[in-house]
């Protein structure tokens, strides 16, 4: 017998992130700053709405695309929050989480040989998907310029075989978000040139200081864009599974098909409960951003008094600050935090070779584990100054 299997789904390497979240049990005791989800039980209406959902017998198929009315309450939010117009009938599609919703998109547009720009370093999610279409990434390093993008870049990398760009904004790792001038920038770039846009919104509703701006603002752009969302940060319901794609009718009617033989449909009661999250629910996110903020400045504080170089982030729920300075690679200081620190965080090279210098600690954690955290973070990072400096130990140990 000769048997094999697709040689790109071979090259699929297991997600980074866990080879950390693995270890930890063996750190009972280790503060766990490494998970990307809320840490806020679903609001208590949205699961109501799921129960009364089973209850109601609500547990066979839906329409393909998702309940017409989770998407026309889709529809209004986005109308409302963005100020874009998408038709809930012909312009939506209800997925399983914004990942199935990332990797319906590239199914449906990538061919072997296209490729894909990603500004870097970033979330880890995309590559295998753009990977297992023969695709390829091409990452734009903005590791040395604020962690942002910028419009002249993005131009410079752009080549015939350019078939999408894709943004996440705000960003997982780094929490960075763009402004309404950087966005206008790389509009201006983009628009009427012969390739997609994908923007990773998953986040917009957990932005800190000032308002989350959306591609999907851009009427200049909406041919070429595919807005991703979903509930699972803005609501913690990443268990749900319920994610959207936003997009010209043209495309989404493909989308739709491959989605059909994918999937069939998302979730039905989860698609019940999304509805009220979407609706009553609709200001859960401010909540949960009160303690967000507060975790957040706690943290960016430490960092700075840590002496670590650091953006402050305005969005999502991590902080990626730069550890270049202790000469160690950001998996070597991870390893070492977890095993004589007692604190998880995630080596930035996880985020590509891009993150490479940086570590990202989520904040998504209890101020209790946050303290816990921080002050396990800076004896280590003390002990470490030591090490590197011998001499100034030493003449200080005199003292
Ligand atoms: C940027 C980004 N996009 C998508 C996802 C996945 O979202 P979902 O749970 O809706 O599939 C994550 C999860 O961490 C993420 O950080």
């Amino acid at each position: 017998m000769s048997l094999s299997i697709n040689p790109r789904s071979r090259q699929i390497k297991p997600p980074g992130i866990r080879q950390f979240s693995n270890q930890l049990i063996h750190y009972p005791d280790a503060v766990n700053l490494t998970v990307g989800q809320p840490d806020f039980p679903t609001p208590e209406a949205v699961k109501q709405a799921g129960i009364a959902a089973i209850q109601a017998n609500q547990t066979g198929y839906s329409h393909n695309a998702g309940l017409p009315a989770l998407r026309e309450a889709a529809s209004r939010f986005i109308s409302q929050k963005f100020n874009a117009t998408y038709d809930p009938i012909k312009e939506i599609i209800v997925t399983n989480g914004a990942t199935e919703a990332i990797d319906s998109i590239f199914r449906t547009i990538l061919e072997p040989g296209d490729e894909v720009i990603i500004p870097a370093p970033i979330y880890s999610g995309y590559e295998p998907l753009i990977e297992l279409s023969g695709a390829r990434v091409v990452y734009l390093d903005t590791s040395h310029t604020g962690l942002q993008p910028d419009a002249y870049s993005i131009e410079q990398a752009i080549t015939p075989s350019t078939k999408a760009i894709l943004f996440n904004n705000p960003s997982n790792p780094t929490g960075v978000t763009m402004d309404k001038q950087r966005i206008d920038e790389i509009v201006e770039v983009l628009k009427n040139k012969d390739l997609f846009i994908l923007s990773d919104e998953i986040y917009s509703e957990n932005v800190f200081d000032g308002q989350h701006v959306s591609f999907a603002s851009y009427p200049e752009i909406r041919r070429q864009l595919f807005l991703i969302h979903g509930v699972s940060k803005s609501h913690s319901m990443t268990g749900w599974r319920i994610g959207f794609i936003f997009g010209d009718a043209e495309w989404i009617a493909t989308i739709t098909l491959l989605h059909a033989y994918n999937t069939i449909c998302a979730s039905v009661p989860a698609q019940h409960a999304t509805i009220e999250a979407l609706t009553g629910s609709i200001d859960a996110p401010l909540e949960m951003n009160k303690a967000y903020r507060v975790r957040r400045d706690f943290v960016y504080d430490r960092l700075l008094k840590l002496g670590m170089e650091v953006e402050k982030p305005q969005g999502a729920f991590y902080i990626f600050p730069s550890i270049r300075t202790y000469g160690l690679s950001s998996f070597d200081f991870a390893t070492r935090l977890l095993q004589e620190g007692g604190v998880a965080v995630v080596p930035g090279s996880v985020f590509t070779p891009f993150g490479e210098g940086f570590i990202r600690i989520s904040f998504a954690y209890s101020m209790e584990q946050l303290i816990l955290g921080m002050d396990r973070l800076e004896a280590f990072t003390l002990n470490l100054q030591r090490e590197t400096s011998p001499v100034i130990s030493a003449s200080n140990s005199k003292m």
